[in-house]
């Protein structure tokens, strides 16, 4: 049971790490958390100190470099946080019997397939971030069998580092939102990975898996649901990514199978149009 085990996070400021630490606080959890600036994981010693001091059962790898157009122009640093002190943290873990827990993306695809990509498919990155994402995966495979790596996707949750309080900004600067109509993938509620996370720990799971919420959407659409059902009274306009000049390559089909996890958990992953429903009601309340 999770409610015997201690945690720890890293990366403590992010939005994927404050819905642990919530989820936590409600559900009596033990857990410590750390910001960047209090265990900075680049720092491997300071890592290794950390961990063995703390003596968690699991370490909750939060903290990630997610800067993917920055990324074109420093592959160095997104290389040393994503990749070098990922594979630091899985080691020290596996060494001092703790589990890892880490986090991927869905831009380690190419967007070739037309289909949701499995586990299986081949991941072939087309930018620096993904790159470095993809690495950092097989950095863990290769030191942690004692570990669970999920790949997430367009992930909204607290803070203001997610894509719908971008939304909300634009809507007050705005007449009208143009969203970007030819990509898709699906967005995923981070109070959602957050308890499919546990569930998984809790049954044992080891390995690699997509983890999103179920049904597919583009950027556009993804605004267009989340504006209707904050009742605003805002146009939102379906516009070509050739629109905006970004630094990074991204791939028009980035969709992730949640099925090997729905299957192996024995659940069905909420459509991501009732997980915009519960974060707009949380909000609200
Ligand atoms: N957000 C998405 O749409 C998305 C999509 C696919 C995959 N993912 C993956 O999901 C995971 C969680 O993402 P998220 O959305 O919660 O990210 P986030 O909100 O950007 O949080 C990442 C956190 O990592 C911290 N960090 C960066 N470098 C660090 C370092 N060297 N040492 C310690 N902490 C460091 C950042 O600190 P500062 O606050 O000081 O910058 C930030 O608080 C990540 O692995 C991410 O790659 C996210």
């Amino acid at each position: 049971m999770n409610k015997n085990k201690k945690f720890l996070i890293t990366g403590s400021n992010g939005q994927l790490a404050k819905e642990f630490q919530h989820t936590f606080t409600e559900q009596n959890v033990q857990y410590t958390a750390f910001t960047r600036s209090q265990l900075d994981i680049t720092d491997f010693a300071l890592v290794e100190q950390t961990i063995k001091n703390e003596k968690p059962d699991v370490v909750l790898n939060c903290a990630a470099y997610n800067l993917v157009d920055v990324a074109e122009d420093q592959p160095e640093i997104a290389h040393k946080i994503n990749v070098e002190a990922v594979g630091n943290l899985a080691r020290v873990c596996q060494a001092n019997g703790i589990f890892f827990v880490h986090y991927s993306t869905d831009y380690v695809f190419d967007g070739q397939k037309n289909a949701p990509y499995t586990e299986e498919d081949e991941p072939n990155p087309i930018n620096v971030y993904a790159q470095s994402k993809y690495q950092g995966e097989q950095a863990v495979e290769q030191v942690a069998k004692d570990s669970l790596t999920f790949r997430v996707s367009w992930v909204f949750g607290e803070g203001q580092q997610n894509f719908f309080y971008k939304v909300e900004q634009w809507l007050q600067q705005k007449d009208r939102l143009q969203i970007v109509d030819d990509n898709k993938s699906v967005v995923t509620y981070a109070k959602d990975i957050v308890d499919i996370t546990l569930l998984a720990l809790e049954k044992g799971l080891r390995g690699l898996y997509h983890l999103t919420n179920s049904g597919a959407c583009s950027r556009y659409e993804s605004v267009k649901y989340y504006v209707m059902k904050k009742g605003i009274d805002k146009p939102v306009d379906p516009i070509s990514s050739s629109h905006f000049v970004e630094k990074a390559k991204r791939a028009p089909y980035t969709l992730l199978s949640n099925q090997k996890i729905s299957k192996e958990l024995n659940i069905t992953i909420p459509h991501w149009q009732d997980a915009v429903d519960r974060f707009i009601e949380r909000k609200n309340k």
